[in-house]
């Protein structure tokens, strides 16, 4: 018996000492320990042991288990620390390197020149709308008093998709969009992208932007438009600024204006910025004309209303000096970060 424990020990250890990993330990652990292993068998087999003997038997196997156990444990805590170390090495960092700088993105100059317009506008209680880019010539020109073959179609050549469907060429088309929904009062601003089949220079782009705004209400004057739209440019290009209004004309506004500024430059003296002028023209404006109050169903006896049409490029090219359009839609970073 003690030959026979003795040859299953020196076994275990051997095994034991040259595994290679925790799972062949494992396997090692239930071959010799587990309850069909090779020293539970001598267990087992205690009844054909003389009874006198059985005690150090029994003592003999016991110390063969602890040996066993604590060889396994020492071998897996040594495996265990390998793996740490191991692992540890495959992570290392070297905290002396570089930092790696976060490229972060800059607010396009039309951007900040937008949020600027809107902070205005909501700040007097306009609403802010959106609508379609793809748009109906009912909304584009139709229902704006631009029948076909009327000449201001012909200014604002446009890119058509089919005989109904065009790329919209001005904001305008979402004054009727809202107009139809039919919740009146109205009081809407509606910046958005616009489309013209227009040659690229430093004043001009086939894609460019615009806001418009639209008031419809009971008793809604011409006073009510001066009075907004200069409280407008003061926001906008500082306190000491003053508007004019040169009738001009548009199909779906009467009377219709275009409004300027006094140069922020010069202050309206008359310098290079505003070629002399001492004024620079900043939007398109008028009284919602009645025959398109009426198409959309408002009753032009009970509510008037005003609109004006801006270009949001234009503001932003004032507003931070720069004197080619060309170079908003660049995109360089170099140009964009000093905004
Ligand atoms: N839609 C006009 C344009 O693109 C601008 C404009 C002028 C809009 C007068 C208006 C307005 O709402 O009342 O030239």
């Amino acid at each position: 018996m003690n030959e026979k424990l003795e040859k299953i020990m020196q076994d275990a250890l051997g095994q034991i000492n040259s595994s290679e990993n925790l799972e062949k330990l494992n396997d090692i652990k239930v071959a010799f320990l587990g309850k069909k292993g090779e020293l539970t068998s001598v267990l087992k087999s205690m009844k054909d042991v003389a009874p006198e003997d059985r005690p150090k038997v029994g003592q003999m196997v016991n110390d063969a288990r602890q040996k066993i156990e604590k060889t396994l444990e020492e071998k897996q805590k040594a495996f265990a620390k390998k793996l740490r170390e191991e692992k540890m090495k495959a992570e290392v960092i070297d905290v002396t390197l570089p930092g790696k700088k976060p490229e972060l993105g800059h607010r396009h100059p039309n951007t900040i020149a937008l949020e600027e317009v809107e902070k205005i506008f909501v700040g007097l209680g306009y609403e802010v709308v959106t609508g379609p880019e793809v748009e109906y010539d009912y909304y584009n020109f139709e229902a704006l008093n631009i029948p076909a073959n009327h000449p201001a179609k012909d200014e604002q050549d446009t890119f058509y998709i089919n005989d109904k469907l065009l790329l919209r060429t001005q904001t305008s088309s979402v004054q009727v969009r809202v107009m139809e929904e039919g919740k009146l009062p109205i009081k809407m601003i509606a910046p958005g992208r616009v489309f013209r089949s227009d040659e690229v220079d430093a004043t001009h782009s086939p894609s460019f932007h615009q806001i418009e705004g639209l008031v419809i209400d009971k008793h809604v004057t011409f006073a009510d438009l001066k009075g907004t739209l200069a409280e407008f440019a003061k926001e906008l290009f500082g306190k000491e600024t003053k508007v004019k209004f040169r009738p001009h004309h548009f199909p779906f506004t009467e009377p219709s204006a275009e409004m300027d500024v006094t140069c922020f430059k010069c202050g309206g003296k008359g310098c290079r910025f505003c070629k002399g002028e001492g004024w620079i023209e900043i939007l398109g404006c008028g009284m919602v004309h009645p025959h398109v109050l009426e198409m959309s169903n408002i009753d032009p006896e009970e509510y008037t209303g005003f609109a004006f049409g801006v270009g949001l490029e234009r503001i932003a090219l004032l507003k931070y000096e720069i004197d080619d359009m060309r170079l908003l839609y660049e995109n360089d970073k170099r140009f964009l970060e000093q905004f």
